[in-house]
C-alpha cells in the first residue's frame, strides 16, 4: 500500500493556521508536488511563494529520486490568476524561474493531468520532462482571449513540442484540445485514466533507466521552415484588427520562436506580455470575464438557498420565441414538452426545429444522432395539461399584456406543485403577471434573446414575490444550457431594452437632425469610436422595425413612457408605412438581398418628420457627438438603473451589454468605457448637451449617481 506522508506542516485540511497553496509529499522515493488553490487552482502571488518553497524542500531531499506534478480537486491549474495582472508591480519573471528551474532539473519532472490545463497551467506543464493527462483533459493557452499572450513561455516551448502550425492556432484561437489530439501532436507522452498513479510509475521508470529528459527548451521547431506561410493567416487577422494588439505580439513571438535562439524568444515573448497587461483591451477583457462570474451571485439571496430540481421543462407558444427556448433546454438534454393553442402554429414551430436541426447536421456542428435525439427530446402537444408535469415552465407567447395574464392563469392552475414558472417576457411587469398567477413567490421572468438556441444572454427579472429558490433554480439552470444570466429588477425594458430606448431615441433624433442611419452606424460600428457588431438602424432592421415599434407605442400608451409628440416618431412612422426592415425589404435602409443601401425614402422622411415637429436639420453631425449622444446617453440611463436598484452592481450591466447587444468585449461594456472616459467628463457633456439641443424633456438631466461619481473622481467599478 502506498502511503502519502507530508513532508512539512503545509496543509489546506480545515484547522490548519497556515494555508498553503502549493505543498510537497512524499510517496516513497517520488515527491509529488500538489497545487491546492481552489476552486482552479489559479496561480496567485501566493501560490508562486509557495511553489518556490516546495521546490527548495525537493532539491533540499536529495532521497527523492524525481518529482510528481499534480493538482487537487476538480482540475489541474486553469491558469494564472486573472486578478493578480491588475497589480502594477505583477511581473512574470518570479514564476518563469521557477519553471525554467524545473526544466534543468536533473532528476524526472513527471505531470499529472485532470481537469482543465489551461494557460498558466499548461505553460507548468511544458516545462515539465514528461506529460501524463486523463482522457476528457483539456489542454489550452486562452489568454488570447483577455486580450494576452502567454507570458510564461508558452509561446516558445509549445511549437517546440509540438509544431509552430498547431501553436498558431491553439494560441491565436485559445480553444483547448482534449488528450488524444494533444497526445498525436506530442504536447503529452501518455494518456491514463488514473494520471497521478501512471506519473509516478513512469517518474520511477524514467529515473531509473537514467534516461534523458526530455527539455522543451532545447527542442527544435520542426515546421520553423515554413514560418511565414504558417504565420500569414495570423498576420492578416492582426493588421484586420489593429485594436486587439495580442495579434500582432503573438505573431512575434512564434516568429522569434521559429527564427531565433531560445533566450531571443523568451526575451521577445517577454517583452510582448508585459506591454499587453496593462493594455486598455485586455484589462476590459478581464473585467468581462470576472463580471460575467460576478453576474451567478445575487448578493441578497439567503445563504444556503437550495434550487428545486428541474428535470422536465415545459415551453407554452410554439413561435419564433419558443422553438429557439425549446432547443436551447433539448441541446442541454432536458426533455421539453412543447405547447402551443393552435394545430398550424405548432406545426410551424415543430417546422422550424426540423429545419433547425438539419441545418446544424449540414453545417456539420450535431451527427445526425445528436440532431435526432435533440429532436427526440421536444413532444409537441396542442393541450397544456401536457405542461402539468414540467418542473420548470416557461411562457413565450406573443408580447400582450391581457395574454400573457390569461396564460399564467391558467399556468398557475395546471401547474404543478412548486414548479416555476418564467414568463419569457422583454418588457411587460413581471408583478403583475405573478399576481395573475395566483402563486407569485413561483413565478420569475425570463428574457431570452432572440435567435434564442443561439444567443448568450439571458435576463431573469425578478419580481417583487419571486422566491429565493426560484431565483437560484433559474440560475443554475441558465447556467446548464449555456446562457450567461444577469438579474434585474422589474421596469419597463429591464437592464438591456431600457438603455437600448435612450439609444434608439437619440440614433433617431440625430436622423432627423440630419445624420444618416449609416452614419450613425458607422460610428458605433468602427472600433476607432466602439466597435459594436451592428449599429441601432441595422439592429432594428434586422430585429422587425414593427417589434420595435410596437413596444414604444405600447409604453406610450401605457402613460409611463414619454409623451412627446416626436418621440421615435421616425420609428413609428416606418412601421405604419409597412416599412418593417429586411423582412419586407425596406426599413432605416433599403435592401437588396442582405445588403443594407441607403434610402432615399427614409432620408426624405426624417426630413420631412423633422419640418413638421420644428427641428432644426444641419448639414452634418460630427463623429463625436454621434459616440457621445449615444454613450452617454446610456450611462446616464444605467446610472439611474444602478440607483433604482434594478441591476446590483454596474459589472451586470456590461454583462448584458457584452452578451446580448454585440457591444464589444474589448471594450468591457458600457460602464467599463464610462469609467475609462471618466464619470467628469461625461457629466460636462451631457450639460453640454443640454445646453446645445434644449432640455424641455429632460432627456439631459444628469442622474445624481453619475454627478456624485463625478463629483469625487469616482468610478463605476468602485460602487458597493
Ligand atoms: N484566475 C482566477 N480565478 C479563476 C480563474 C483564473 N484564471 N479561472 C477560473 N477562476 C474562478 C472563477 O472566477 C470562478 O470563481 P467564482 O466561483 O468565485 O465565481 C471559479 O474559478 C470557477 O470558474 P468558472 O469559470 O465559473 O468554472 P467552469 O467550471 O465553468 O470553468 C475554467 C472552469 C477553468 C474552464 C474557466 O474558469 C476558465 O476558462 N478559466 C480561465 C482560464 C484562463 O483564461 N486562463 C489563462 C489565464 S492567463
Amino acid at each position: 500500500m502506498r502511503e502519502m506522508v507530508p513532508t512539512d506542516d503545509h496543509t489546506n485540511a480545515p484547522g490548519a493556521t497556515m494555508v498553503k497553496r502549493v505543498r510537497l509529499d512524499r510517496d516513497g522515493d517520488i515527491g509529488v508536488l500538489t497545487f491546492d488553490n481552489p476552486p482552479v487552482n489559479a496561480v496567485s502571488a501566493e501560490v508562486i511563494v509557495d511553489l518556490a518553497a516546495a521546490l527548495d524542500a525537493y532539491d533540499a531531499d536529495p532521497g527523492l529520486i524525481g518529482l510528481v506534478v499534480r493538482g487537487a480537486g476538480s482540475s489541474f491549474v486553469a491558469g494564472g490568476d486573472i486578478r493578480i495582472f491588475d497589480d502594477p508591480a505583477f511581473s512574470a519573471q518570479p514564476i518563469n524561474t521557477l519553471l525554467a528551474r524545473i526544466e534543468a532539473s536533473g532528476r524526472p519532472v513527471v505531470v499529472a493531468l485532470h481537469g482543465s490545463a489551461l494557460g498558466g497551467g499548461l505553460e507548468i506543464a511544458m516545462a515539465c520532462h514528461y506529460r501524463v493527462a486523463a482522457p476528457e483533459t483539456r489542454l489550452g493557452l486562452p489568454e488570447v482571449t483577455l486580450g494576452l499572450i502567454p507570458g510564461s513561455l508558452g509561446t516558445q516551448r509549445l511549437p517546440r513540442l509540438t509544431s509552430l502550425a498547431l501553436a498558431a492556432d491553439m494560441i491565436s484561437t485559445g480553444k483547448p484540445i482534449q488528450s488524444d489530439a494533444a497526445l498525436r501532436a506530442g504536447l503529452i507522452d501518455d494518456i491514463a485514466a488514473d494520471p497521478l498513479t501512471a506519473a509516478k510509475t513512469a517518474c520511477r521508470q524514467i529515473a531509473n533507466a537514467n534516461a534523458a529528459l526530455k527539455r522543451a527548451s532545447t527542442l527544435p521547431v520542426r515546421d520553423a521552415a515554413d514560418v511565414e506561410v504558417l504565420l500569414a493567416p495570423l498576420d492578416r487577422n492582426a493588421a484586420a484588427k489593429p485594436h486587439l494588439p495580442a495579434l500582432s505580439a503573438l505573431a512575434r513571438s512564434l516568429r522569434a520562436a521559429a527564427t531565433k535562439p531560445w533566450a531571443e524568444g523568451e526575451a521577445t515573448e517577454a517583452r510582448a506580455f508585459s506591454a499587453l497587461v496593462p493594455s486598455p483591451p485586455s484589462r476590459a477583457l478581464r473585467h468581462v470575464f470576472l463580471a460575467e462570474r460576478a453576474a451567478r451571485h445575487i448578493p441578497d439571496l439567503p445563504a444556503g438557498t437550495t434550487p428545486r430540481p428541474v428535470e422536465r421543462v415545459g415551453i407554452l407558444g410554439a413561435g419564433t420565441m419558443g422553438t429557439g427556448i425549446a432547443m436551447a433546454f433539448s441541446d442541454a438534454g432536458f426533455p421539453v414538452a412543447l405547447v402551443d393553442a393552435s394545430q398550424p402554429g405548432l406545426e410551424r414551430g415543430l417546422g422550424l426545429i426540423d429545419k433547425a436541426c438539419a441545418g446544424s447536421v449540414k453545417r456539420g456542428r450535431l451527427t445526425e444522432e445528436e440532431a435526432a435525439s435533440l429532436r427526440g427530446r421536444i413532444t409537441g402537444s396542442l393541450k397544456i395539461d401536457a405542461l402539468s408535469d414540467a418542473d420548470m415552465i416557461v411562457e413565450a407567447v406573443f408580447e400582450d399584456m391581457a395574454l400573457k395574464q390569461r396564460v399564467m392563469t391558467e399556468l398557475g392552475t395546471i401547474a404543478k406543485p412548486g414548479a416555476v414558472i418564467a414568463s419569457n417576457t422583454s418588457t411587460l411587469d413581471i408583478d403583475v403577471l405573478a399576481r395573475a398567477s395566483g402563486r407569485p413567490g413561483d413565478v420569475v421572468g425570463t428574457h431570452f434573446f432572440s435567435p434564442a438556441r443561439i444567443m448568450r444572454l439571458l435576463e431573469v427579472v425578478r419580481g417583487a414575490e419571486t422566491a429565493p429558490d426560484v431565483l437560484a433554480t433559474v440560475m443554475k439552470v441558465a447556467r446548464a444550457i449555456g446562457k450567461t444570466a444577469v438579474v434585474s429588477g422589474v421596469c419597463y425594458g429591464f437592464i438591456g431594452n431600457r438603455m437600448a430606448e435612450v439609444y434608439m431615441r437619440e440614433s433617431e433624433a440625430m436622423q432627423l437632425e440630419g445624420a444618416s442611419p449609416a452614419e450613425i452606424d458607422g460610428v458605433v460600428e468602427s472600433p476607432d469610436w466602439i466597435g459594436m457588431a451592428m449599429g441601432p438602424s441595422r439592429m432594428l432592421d434586422m430585429a422587425g422595425v414593427d417589434v420595435g415599434a410596437r413596444t414604444v407605442i405600447e409604453w406610450i400608451k401605457s402613460g409611463d413612457g414619454p409623451q412627446h409628440p416626436a418621440y421615435r416618431i421616425l420609428c413609428r412612422t416606418l412601421n405604419e408605412a409597412g416599412r418593417h426592415g429586411q423582412k419586407t425589404g425596406h426599413g432605416y435602409y433599403r435592401y437588396e438581398g442582405r445588403d443594407a443601401l441607403p434610402s432615399a425614402e427614409t432620408a426624405a422622411l426624417a426630413a420631412r418628420l423633422a419640418a413638421e415637429h420644428g427641428i432644426a436639420r444641419r448639414n452634418a453631425i460630427p463623429e463625436r457627438e454621434i459616440f457621445e449622444r449615444l454613450l452617454y446617453a446610456m450611462v446616464n440611463e444605467a446610472a439611474l438603473i444602478l440607483a433604482d436598484g434594478i441591476a446590483a452592481r454596474a459589472s451586470d450591466i456590461d454583462v448584458v451589454w457584452t452578451a446580448g447587444y454585440g457591444f464589444p468585449a474589448w471594450r468591457g461594456g458600457p460602464l467599463f468605457m464610462a469609467d475609462e472616459i471618466g464619470a467628469g467628463e461625461i457629466v460636462a457633456r451631457l450639460e453640454h448637451y443640454a445646453q446645445a439641443l434644449g432640455n424641455a424633456d429632460g432627456r439631459w438631466t444628469v442622474a445624481p449617481l453619475l454627478r456624485t461619481l463625478a463629483a469625487n473622481g469616482g468610478r463605476f467599478a468602485d460602487l458597493t
